[in-house]
């Protein structure tokens, strides 16, 4: 059965791909858009119910909610900016759901963007990484008004397993600045781990087998196995860049309501370097491929 509501999908990469194919698969007509148009061509053959726009303000005209799965701030501003922008073809009414890990200025940004051409923003980033988001398995963490994101319960179902409505605009940003630093100190902890495990003459498989099965098997270390057992010929799940990106927006959020997070300073300072050191484009499990390369007591230079 087709659903009603008309969905315009913005950003096809590792998350945005699989989100949006639930969404069509639960019969929502969705049109995409994607700076790499190709991607999206190829989506949309693949996919029943799918067409492609030729910019983001030709997505927004006929959508009544316009959903954007983008790397950050500036990608999204990018695509809500300027003569081909999402905001020329606005119309009120529009329901603009941000679901990428925005961070609380960007979506306050928004929030205000469309309230000035009438619209409402709801943001629900995500957690839980490619496996879930294919599987419809992710949780969501939603800040906007209570009608609206009602509204929206059938979409964000087809993409979730779990929804949090935690309040208004810029709460699920919130939670999940709150969410991801524990991911950021988790795998911090797990590269320092695997890596003294290792240095210490324990093979590499092993040992990750073992904190698989031990008091620390997180999903994240689980569905992570591949990225740090075979970092180098594993896929990319979460570069490294965007948890840099992550770690930013968590440090600056830390700073202005005034909570002490001294680990999430040493987390943001080892990505920079890894990133420095070539790894950025590599899943964020390259932390450790980073510590193994390192020599005390050059470990931090
Ligand atoms: N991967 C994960 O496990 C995971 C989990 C939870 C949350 N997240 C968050 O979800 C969001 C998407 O993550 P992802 O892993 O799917 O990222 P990704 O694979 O790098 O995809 C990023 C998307 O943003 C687009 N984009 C990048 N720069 C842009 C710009 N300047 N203007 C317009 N579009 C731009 C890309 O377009 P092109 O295809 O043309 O490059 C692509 O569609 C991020 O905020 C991330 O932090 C990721």
């Amino acid at each position: 059965m087709r659903n009603p509501k008309k969905v315009a999908f913005l950003g096809l990469g590792r998350m945005g791909l699989p989100m949006a194919a639930n969404i069509a698969g639960a019969g929502f007509p969705v049109v995409v858009y994607n700076p790499t148009r190709g991607t999206a061509e190829d989506f949309a053959a693949a996919t029943e119910g799918v067409t492609v726009a030729g910019s983001p303000r030709e997505a927004a005209v006929g959508a009544d909610i316009v959903v954007t799965m983008l790397a950050d701030e500036p990608a999204l501003r990018a695509v809500y900016e300027g003569p081909q922008g999402l905001l020329a073809g606005w119309s009120p009414d529009k329901v603009a759901l941000d679901m990428g890990t925005t961070g609380p200025a960007g979506t306050a940004w928004l929030a205000q963007a469309v309230r000035v051409v009438g619209g409402t923003a709801v943001d629900s980033p995500v957690s839980g990484s490619v496996k879930a988001a294919e599987t419809a398995g992710l949780t969501l963490m939603v800040g906007g008004p209570a009608d609206v994101v009602e509204e929206l319960r059938p979409l964000l179902r087809s993409m979730s397993a779990t929804i949090y409505h935690l309040g208004d605009s810029g709460a699920g940003a919130v939670m999940k600045l709150a969410v991801n630093n524990v991911i950021y100190a988790l795998g911090q902890a797990v590269s320092e781990s695997l890596v003294l495990a290792e240095r210490s003459g324990i093979d590499r498989a092993e040992a990750y087998e073992v904190f698989c099965n031990s008091a620390i098997a997180a999903p994240m270390v689980k569905y992570r196995r591949d990225n740090y057992a075979s970092p180098d010929t594993s896929i990319t799940q979460f570069a490294l860049t965007l948890a840099a990106k992550d770690l930013r927006l968590i440090t600056a959020l830390a700073d202005e309501v005034g909570a002490p997070m001294p680990q999430a300073a040493v987390n943001l300072d080892t990505a920079v370097r890894a990133i420095d050191q070539g790894l950025g484009d590599r899943d964020m499990a390259a932390v450790a491929v980073y510590l193994r390369d390192r020599t005390p007591p050059q470990a931090f230079s």
